[in-house]
């Protein structure tokens, strides 16, 4: 018998990270951020001076990255390189830097391993974009969460809005789909619906709402 796993896959603001975080209270199970990993090796190497293309020295940096998480009630807290990680993960020049990062095939192959390990049991709820597909194609409830560009940039807006960071909206909006088209057009692990997933449109719905739906899912899967 494997160590049951639920994966949460779909674009930014989809609601996922908050959806997949919520389950993993409700079942008691542990939880994957795997956009986390993205995001901090793209401030690893930003405070490096890193460049893009260079793929080998960014799977190095991967492979070797000193990280560790915590989640404490709803918060995920982020140590890198023995520094905690505060606001800065989510923020726009780090998202923009980790969607082109993680179209690098040395670091989506670096950390493979590293995100199988959170598997532990009872369970573990990952989220991400190729968790259904690449990283636990055995899951055994996959979801797929969309919202349409508009909603998902609105959401997006109000969250920095409340961080206090300074935004505009229909920037905002452009800079979605631009990366939207990167994670669903790169040649390696591109963001798509697992075969067998089911899919949810949360444009217009509660959290709490999708949250309910999910749990259902789980307790009626094998
Ligand atoms: O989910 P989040 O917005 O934090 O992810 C940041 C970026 O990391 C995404 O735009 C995507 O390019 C990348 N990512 C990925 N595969 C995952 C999770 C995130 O390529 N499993």
């Amino acid at each position: 018998e494997s160590i049951p796993v639920v994966t949460i896959d779909g674009p930014g603001g989809s609601g996922k990270g908050t959806v997949a975080m919520r389950l993993a209270e409700r079942l008691r199970w542990h939880y994957l951020d795997s956009g986390a990993l993205y995001r901090l090796v793209a401030v690893a190497a930003m405070d490096r001076d890193m460049d893009v293309d260079d793929e080998a020295g960014l799977g190095t940096l991967a492979r070797e990255l000193d990280v560790s998480f915590g989640v404490h009630g709803s918060t995920l807290t982020v140590v890198l390189d023995g520094n905690r990680i505060h606001g800065r993960l989510r923020s726009e020049p780090v998202s923009v830097f980790a969607s082109r990062v993680a179209a690098v095939p040395a670091v989506r192959d670096a950390l493979v391993d590293r995100q199988r390990a959170f598997r532990q049991e009872p369970g573990l709820v990952a989220d991400g974009r190729d968790m259904g597909t690449v990283i636990f194609p055995d899951a055994e409830l996959k979801i797929f969460l969309t919202a349409s560009a508009e909603e998902r940039a609105q959401r997006r807006y109000k969250q920095l809005k409340e961080k206090g960071e300074s935004v505009n909206l229909s920037r905002l909006f452009r800079e979605i789909e631009k990366r939207d088209e990167r994670d669903r057009t790169r040649a390696v692990a591109p963001l798509r619906p697992a075969e067998d997933s089911h899919v949810i449109d949360s444009t217009d719905r509660s959290i709490e709402s999708v949250l309910e739906e999910v749990l259902d899912l789980v307790q009626k899967s094998p």
